[in-house]
């Protein structure tokens, strides 16, 4: 039997554990045998001493061991591809990115987490849909992927399910944005769901876990070994998290976004990512096509319609309606109006973000329900002109008082100014 209490003293210590304890502290948690109260102070211990290399790939080994393994490559005897970011602020990309590629003939399969922090989560987003089912059994999920050609579900206590625990743990015990213990959950997510490539978007700014490229860096080549070690093809994208991407934040608001997106009437900027992540994943698939026949391949999903009529497959296939009026909507809805002229010089991904989980888009403890249907809609991004009165944002609340918060936090993540801010692209580098 593990001494839980003793591996917390030692790593907060400083000592580098041996993977066979560390294997074991993970599977007697995911066993029930290790109190979530001992986990949460290993996390902290985590978070302050970090974990060597050897200590990451022995966590995420155990997380993978927690539960099932899916070889997708000899289930459909083909190729199959998953997408993955490290969190953000309005990040939907998954959702739009998974029916593209599928109308381009490639099959998609994904297992994804929860809102984690300020950040949103793709489950959460999915589960604004009326009777989507993020848990499928594994031969549900294999099944899926091989007929409809995407699946996006979340872990379950067949797969991954020390990442379920520990990804609710972290959660609420401010243990998230810690690099091995993402890449740990990340991959180990990724390795379990059986994909052979894998496109992963670390986000990088203030509304991000890494703040700086440096460290957005360090994470992605972690991730790549623990990838590689696996036998799996891994391209990281490092992308902008100092302002939300799109304009919608908060699950239901995000899946209609992304259904637009699909259609063809996105964002710019989400729509910029969607393209780029779809056009690596289809150069990494079994197409035998470049990059920028991927690209022109997924635009033209999107323009021919059938992206859309992907998104209806896959939404109905998982047990969701595909009619969006059956979002849920919010009671309130504000307006928030500039309160002078200028240029838009920031808009802080993690002031927004942390609006929206005060709206009740997130979770403050392990067990409280979100709302599905509130959240921000921002109207005017870095770069933009604005003049007093012109709205800014909307602010969708469960009531008025909650409304008029929500109104002052997000107005407080803007800065408005005389001057244009320079330019700053989505994607600001590739790590492969
Ligand atoms: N996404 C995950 O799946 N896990 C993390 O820890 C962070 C983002």
């Amino acid at each position: 039997m593990i001494r839980a209490a003793e591996l917390i003293q030692r790593k907060r210590d400083g000592e580098e554990l041996p993977a066979d304890e560390l294997s074991e502290l993970v599977l007697g948690y995911a066993r029930g045998e290790v109190p979530d109260y001992q986990l949460a102070a290993f996390c902290m211990a985590v978070y302050f001493r970090g974990l060597s290399p050897a200590e990451t790939f022995a966590l995420t080994d155990a997380m993978i061991r927690s539960g099932e393994t899916i070889d997708l490559g000899a289930a459909l005897g083909r190729k199959v591809v998953d997408k993955h970011s490290t969190g953000g602020v309005g990040d939907k990309t998954s959702l739009a990115v998974g029916p593209i590629v599928a109308a381009c003939g490639v099959p998609l399969g994904k297992m994804s987490g929860r809102g984690l922090g300020h950040t949103g989560g793709t489950l959460d987003k999915l589960e604004s849909i009326p009777g989507y089912r993020t848990e499928l059994t594994v031969d549900e999920y294999v099944a899926q992927v091989r007929d409809v050609g995407v699946a996006i579900i979340g872990q379950t206590g067949d797969l991954v399910p020390a990442d379920k625990l520990l990804y609710g743990l972290r959660d609420v015990t401010a243990t998230v944005d810690e690099p091995s213990l993402i890449a740990a959950s990340i991959m180990s997510k990724k390795l379990a769901a059986g994909a052979q490539a894998i496109v992963l978007d670390v986000k990088v700014g203030n509304g991000a876990f890494m703040k700086t490229l440096e460290e957005a860096r360090r994470l992605a080549e972690t991730m790549i070994a623990l990838g590689e070690n696996a036998g799996r093809e891994v391209v990281c994208l490092l992308t902008d998290m100092d302002q939300p991407l799109g304009a919608a934040v908060g699950n239901a608001l995000e899946v209609r976004e992304a259904l637009e997106t699909v259609r063809g009437r996105g964002p710019a900027d989400f729509t910029e990512l969607v393209l780029d992540a779809c056009a690596k994943l289809l150069a990494l698939s079994d197409l035998g096509i470049d990059e920028a026949e991927g690209r022109r391949r997924a635009e033209a999903a999107v323009a021919d319609g059938s992206a859309a009529v992907a998104w209806a497959r896959w939404i109905e296939a998982q047990g969701g309606t595909a009619d969006e009026s059956a979002l849920p909507s919010a009671a309130v809805v504000r307006e928030l109006v500039s309160p002078a002229a200028g240029f838009v010089m920031s808009l802080s991904a993690i002031g927004v973000g942390n609006a929206a989980v005060h709206l009740g888009a997130g979770r403050r403890t392990k067990d409280d329900q979100i709302d599905h249907s509130v959240g921000i809609v921002v109207h005017a991004k870095r770069g933009d002109r604005v003049e007093e009165g012109q709205t800014l944002a909307e602010i969708h609340a469960r009531t008025g008082e909650e409304a008029d918060s929500g109104a002052r936090e997000v107005l407080a993540a803007y800065e408005i100014a005389d001057t244009e801010p320079d330019e700053r692209p989505v994607l600001l580098a590739v790590v492969d």
